[in-house]
């Protein structure tokens, strides 16, 4: 008989047991103290005795449980002795209500509020293990996720990407994916079947049985295999917790029959057009210059406004070898944009083509600067503080033909606005405010506009 399995699945219903009587015993406790309810003395020690009772077999059956794997270890390790020091201590109480310890009624009480506490906080840790950490706020209006410190947009944040020829394919696209999804069991830490998938290295060296995949068949890789079992199989993996999504295992398929190249970026794959959608969908990657980008003839930036950018942190790179327009892009250190940022930026507006301002604090008037920039095709603003005055700013970028605003706060008040930009081809909204009225009414008047929301993705069940 697998005990593990048997005896841990009966956890989950048993734990409400004791959570209703050790915190029913409690508020009869308080009731006692007055005279009217003097009577409730034997019903505190019978809900006490049940209670540490149930505690007990909890704590049996969650051990057991524990032991099937896949949890975060401190999470279990502070869950698990908490249930067991709510045993113990429910089994205190009982003793004193019983008079077998003699103590004051003052002393009493205060150790069944400490009994109370307790329960609150054992349940709470074990609602985090299971559903993770922000699941009971999850749904809580956005003051109270804010006063409590939930971030608002709960979920796994994928990094967005904006040149092919540096973003590369294992480390940015492929590593992430298992970092999020097999860490927990294929780390340093926690070598299950001695894998480690953190890593370039444990990935290559693969597993205790054998190496975990065949550069250029993926049909032949452990790996692929293991997360397109069907989830019952017990090889399938992740066994616990969010399995890889589609894209994800179609990224690594693809990756693997390409000849699972460690080093090579996207811009050195002849891209099959599922895997361009892709891209494009999940990282905001593009990976085809624009026609307009090829037509513009500007001149080439000067060397001290180079210096310039780079003095205010910014990365800048040109577009290809025959062409003077620039992608840029805050260094990663740059968390919030200054006025001396913009003012470099300003020197270079011939110039930028492609403007990544993603994951940086950005004032909405800031955008004022940004709109005058004649030659800017793509925008990134994903995960910003902008929010719809700021879109409602951008009235001049006549070239504007991508714009990212996945994680912002936009909400249909932006969709008018958006709809007037005139050249723009692609527009990424996902986890952002905008209704699914907005959503339509924007397809509606732009049929030519690729709108792209709600990647499943990012959702925790
Ligand atoms: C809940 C824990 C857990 C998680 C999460 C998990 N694994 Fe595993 N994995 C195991 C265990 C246990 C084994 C060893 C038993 C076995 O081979 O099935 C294993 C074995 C493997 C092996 C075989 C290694 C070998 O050579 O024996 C591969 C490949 C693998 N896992 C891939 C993954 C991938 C990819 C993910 C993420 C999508 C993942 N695992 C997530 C627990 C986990």
């Amino acid at each position: 008989m697998d005990l593990n399995h048997f005896l841990g699945r009966f956890h989950l219903v048993i734990v409400h047991m004791p959570i209703g009587l050790l915190l029913l015993a409690v508020v009869m406790q308080f009731l006692n103290w007055k005279k009217r309810f003097e009577k409730l003395n034997i019903a505190i020690i019978l809900s006490l005795f049940m209670g540490t009772g149930s505690a007990i077999f909890a704590s049996v059956c969650g051990w057991f449980l524990g032991n099937e794997g896949g949890y975060d270890d401190d999470l279990l390790f502070s869950h698990r002795w908490a249930g067991i020091g709510l045993a113990v201590l429910g089994g205190f109480c009982w003793l004193l209500k019983k008079k077998i310890i003699k103590a004051g009624k003052v002393f009493i009480t205060f150790m069944m509020v400490i009994l109370g506490l307790l329960v609150f906080h054992t349940g709470h840790l074990g609602g985090n293990l299971t559903h993770g950490e922000d699941y009971l706020l999850q749904y809580a209006p956005d003051k109270l996720k804010a006063f409590f410190g939930v971030r608002e947009e709960s979920g796994f944040h994928v990094q967005q990407f904006s040149n092919p020829d540096s973003t590369y394919v294992f480390k940015d696209l492929i590593l992430p994916g298992l970092k999020q999804k097999c860490a927990n069991c294929h780390s340093e830490k926690n070598k299950k079947g001695g894998l480690v998938l953190t890593s370039k290295e444990g990935f290559l060296k693969g597993g205790d049985h054998d190496e975990i995949f065949v550069a250029g068949d993926a049909l032949e890789s452990e790996v692929f295999l293991r997360v397109t079992l069907p989830k019952k199989n017990e090889k399938y993996m992740p066994p616990k917790g969010e399995p890889f999504s589609y894209d994800q295992i179609r990224i690594l398929e693809w990756w693997i029959n390409e000849g699972a190249s460690f080093e090579k970026s996207v811009g050195e794959y002849e891209l099959p057009k599922d895997i361009e959608k892709l891209l494009s969908k999940i990282y905001g990657l593009e990976t085809k210059a624009s026609r307009f980008v090829e037509t513009v003839d500007v001149l080439p930036l000067s060397d001290s406004i180079l210096q310039m950018l780079e003095d205010q942190k910014f990365i800048v790179n040109r577009l290809a070898a025959n062409n003077n327009l620039l992608e840029i892009s805050p260094m990663s250190q740059v968390n919030k944009l200054t006025g001396d940022q913009i003012k470099a930026l300003i020197q270079a507006k011939e110039q930028i083509t492609w403007l990544n301002l993603g994951n940086v604090e950005i004032l909405d008037k800031q955008l004022v600067a940004i709109n005058n920039f004649p030659n800017l095709t793509r925008l990134r603003l994903e995960q910003t503080s902008v929010s719809d005055d700021g879109i409602n700013l951008l009235d001049q970028l006549t070239h504007l033909e991508s714009l990212n605003l996945y994680g912002t706060s936009i909400s249909d008040k932006s969709v008018d606005a958006i709809i007037k930009m005139s050249a723009l081809k692609k527009i990424f909204l996902w986890q952002t405010k905008v209704s699914p009225g907005g959503i339509e009414k924007l397809k509606a008047f732009r049929p030519d506009l690729e709108v792209i929301t709600g990647l499943e993705l990012s959702k925790r069940n």
